[in-house]
């Protein structure tokens, strides 16, 4: 077995805000049946310290970054997890990231200093019986990873650096660096320097000695400055060892024939018993019953997810006997256009803020579309959801949204391929046309019917993808995945 230590700000079901938390719940689960071993290590915020009852101490220390801290190494939820209980770092109101009030933790620089600097002294045999190989780590907030393994003693441990989101790099003033743990010279373009103050994700894309992203498509759009977001000429630079690997779904957390979230479970066979999760997500959003095309979003409210360009596009979707439902949170002009379409709709358009896993299993399992707009996506999760449950995506042509969903124009449905619609560009124009041909689709009972089913067995699993990551961690430490002893 390969060995490797992910690291990680969110993992599902113990905390999360998107879809970071999904692919580090889901990953070690796959990666099981390809001949890997991965543990998860995660910052103790009060919702994991809640699940760690049974854990065990295994490591602790009066001086972290100047704290006391402690390792609890335990299983919940079929993750083997190592926790880093650092209460004055960690045990806060809010999210991961921000306060209550919206606002970033002003010593964020440290609290995820701290989590890479003890996920590298892992790496290097802090506690006693375990080692590993590798260490995975994920976006900006372990993006120090690969700086503490490349400046460190080890010269065997690896590191593989997954960038979730080019948007955000975790940049802090030259000030922070002292502190960091990190020799003088590791300040310099070959190690965290950027731009002048030090850059995480910088750090880890420069350092790691494997980069990944999550799609594909992603992994070239990166690579360009409209996109790179000015760590487009270090991926040109380091691009051979950049690679796309696109997420999976965890396919038993979202399995329509099971989910007990759903008003009614079903299959392919029996899509037509989706119509009882529509009623019910009408009802759950003030709806009137109807027929009608059921547009969705299930999503941060922010610019990324173009929002703005859906919000352009209500009154279209209503005068066209259409309904929208959507959940999500995020920024106040964002919602404000949403809840001013509810007020001129009142009883076709719905909004539910905050956070709500149920809510968004059943959208999923009673809308009819799923609209992901965004103006970029490295991978997307959402749409995969929606393809296992029938729900049509609808979304614009980017990142892993351009890898998973097939359009259906007029070639791709005469071969009996199409699972969902693009649009390109990503402004409402686009958008306005593409729900117009969602809507003609829509029409066409049987057809639809059709692409519902085509997508439903559409592979969305992370069997080829956790191959991907096995055998790029096999090549990092000189095995490859079918010579390996234990696998
Ligand atoms: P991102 O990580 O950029 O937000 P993804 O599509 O990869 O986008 O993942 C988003 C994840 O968060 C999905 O699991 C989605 O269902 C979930 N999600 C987003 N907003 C909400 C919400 N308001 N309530 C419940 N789940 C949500
Ligand atoms: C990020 C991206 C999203 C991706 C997720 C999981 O939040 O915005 O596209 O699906 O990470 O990789």
């Amino acid at each position: 077995m390969i060995e490797v230590l992910s690291v990680t700000a969110e993992v599902y079901p113990l905390i999360k805000t998107g879809g970071l938390a999904d692919v580090a719940g889901a990953l070690p689960a796959a990666l099981a049946q390809s001949g890997v071993t991965m543990r998860t290590l995660i910052p103790g915020y009060p919702a994991v310290m809640s699940r760690m009852t049974s854990g065990r101490e295994v490591w602790s220390s009066e001086d972290l970054f100047g704290v006391p801290a402690r390792l609890i190494a335990g299983r919940v939820e079929g993750l083997d997890l190592i926790v880093l209980d650092a209460p004055v770092l960690y045990d806060r109101p809010g999210n991961p990231y921000v306060g209550p009030e919206g606002w970033d933790w002003p010593d964020n620089w440290k609290r995820f200093a701290a989590l890479s600097w003890v996920a590298s002294e892992l790496g290097l045999g802090l506690v006693e019986g375990y080692r590993p190989q590798i260490i995975h780590a994920h976006d900006w907030q372990a993006g120090l990873v690969a700086a503490y393994v490349k400046y460190g003693p080890s010269a065997t441990l690896k590191t593989v650096m997954t960038v979730h989101n080019m948007a955000f790099q975790g940049t802090f003033g030259a000030e922070i660096f002292p502190q960091l743990r990190l020799p003088q010279h590791a300040f310099s373009v070959e190690g965290v320097e950027y731009y002048g103050g030090v850059g995480y994700l910088k750090a880890g894309v420069e350092c790691a000695d494997v980069v990944t992203t999550v799609s594909p498509s992603y992994a070239a759009e990166i690579r360009t400055p409209a996109f790179g977001m000015g760590l487009d000429g270090l991926l040109n630079n380091r691009s051979a060892t950049v690679h796309g690997v696109l997420n999976g779904i965890d396919m038993d957390a979202w399995n329509p024939a099971t989910d007990p979230a759903l008003a009614q479970n079903y299959t392919a066979s029996t899509i037509q018993q989706r119509g009882v999760n529509k009623r019910a997500l009408q009802e759950a959003f003030g709806l009137e019953a109807s027929n009608g095309p059921l547009f969705a979003v299930v999503s941060r409210l922010t610019w990324q997810k173009g929002i703005d360009l859906l919000a352009a596009n209500i009154d279209q979707i209503v005068q066209a006997g259409g309904q929208l439902a959507v959940l999500g949170s995020g920024e106040t002009e964002l919602e404000n256009a949403v809840r001013a379409a509810v007020m001129r709709h009142p009883g076709q358009v719905g909004l539910v803020t905050g956070y709500n896993e149920a809510l968004s299993h059943l959208i999923q399992g009673g809308a009819d579309v799923m609209v992901v707009p965004s103006r970029f996506e490295p991978c997307g999760l959402t749409q995969l959801y929606a393809l296992r449950y029938g729900c049509i995506p609808l979304v614009s042509r980017v990142g892993g949204l351009n890898d998973t969903v097939i359009d259906a124009n007029v070639a791709a449905m005469q071969a009996d391929v199409a699972t969902g619609v693009q649009f390109a560009p990503p402004d409402a124009h686009a958008l306005g046309d593409a729900i117009r041909r969602t809507l003609a689709l829509y029409a066409d009972e049987k057809s639809w019917k059709k692409m519902q089913r085509r997508g439903m067995k559409s592979d969305v699993s992370w069997q080829a993808s956790a191959a991907r990551y096995a055998q790029l961690y096999a090549s990092l430490i000189g095995v490859t995945t079918d010579d390996n002893p234990d696998h």
